[in-house]
């Protein structure tokens, strides 16, 4: 009896991983952004606790004064914290492909807790196209976002163009992100695009990696 139910086990997890892999491999040859209906998602306590806020700001380097660009934000899940950890003296520009989730951003910031924030910037905007002058940011930081541009070498290389000549990339990948890429994946891409690799933080599934510009 217990091996018919194994054996039913088995093949039904064997089926669901097979259909995820084809779903990840689909996805991975066509780029396309993330539904806005994941926004509420995105911005949960159940997200926050499988990607902590304030892990992932450590691990990019975030500190008190910078000038931030949060690359596709979606629906603001960090940008508010990354607000305030820059300070009155920072700036973050929230930047997303798509006006459903900036919407979703805007609701967010009308909240009576977020109402001393005065140090965001809204702009829609391509991350293979950035409406910014060359060396504008102290860091930029992409979370599950960056396998999901089309051109994401092309990208890179504008992240590169805006960044200080001093200025950081932090990339965040987590592999229940449908577009998570492993790290060696996202180093090679960074590298091929004129990044220097400075360190990687966490584990296989859930990272951070950090490049300087120059
Ligand atoms: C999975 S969501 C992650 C959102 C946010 N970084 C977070 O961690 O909650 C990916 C976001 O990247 C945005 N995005 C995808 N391609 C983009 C592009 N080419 N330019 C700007 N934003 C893009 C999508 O619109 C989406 O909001």
């Amino acid at each position: 009896m217990y091996i018919v139910l194994i054996i039913i086990f088995a093949t039904i997890a064997t089926k669901l991983l097979y259909k995820e892999l084809k779903f990840r491999q689909e996805r991975h040859k066509n780029p396309v952004p993330a539904s806005p209906k994941g926004g509420p998602f995105f911005d949960s306590r159940l997200r926050k606790k499988l990607q902590p806020t304030e892990l992932i700001l450590k691990r990019s380097g975030i500190t008190k004064g910078m000038t931030v660009l949060d690359l596709g934000c979606g629906s603001g899940a960090y940008t508010t914290d990354t607000a305030r950890a820059v300070g009155k003296n920072g700036l973050v520009y929230a930047v997303d492909l798509q006006d459903e989730m900036l919407a979703q951003l805007k609701a967010k910031l009308q909240k009576e807790e977020f109402h001393n924030l005065n140090n965001i910037k809204i702009v829609k905007a391509n991350a293979s196209k950035l409406p910014f002058k060359p060396n504008t940011f102290d860091l930029v930081y992409l979370i599950d976002v960056l396998q999901e541009i089309p051109n994401s070498l092309k990208a890179l290389i504008e992240i590169k163009r805006v960044l200080k000549p001093n200025g950081i990339l932090a990339i965040t990948e987590y592999f229940m992100d449908p577009d998570f890429a492993f790290k060696s994946a996202t180093v090679k891409l960074c590298e091929k695009a004129g990044f220097i690799k400075q360190n990687i933080q966490g584990w296989f599934f859930f990272y951070t990696a950090r490049f300087t510009r120059s």
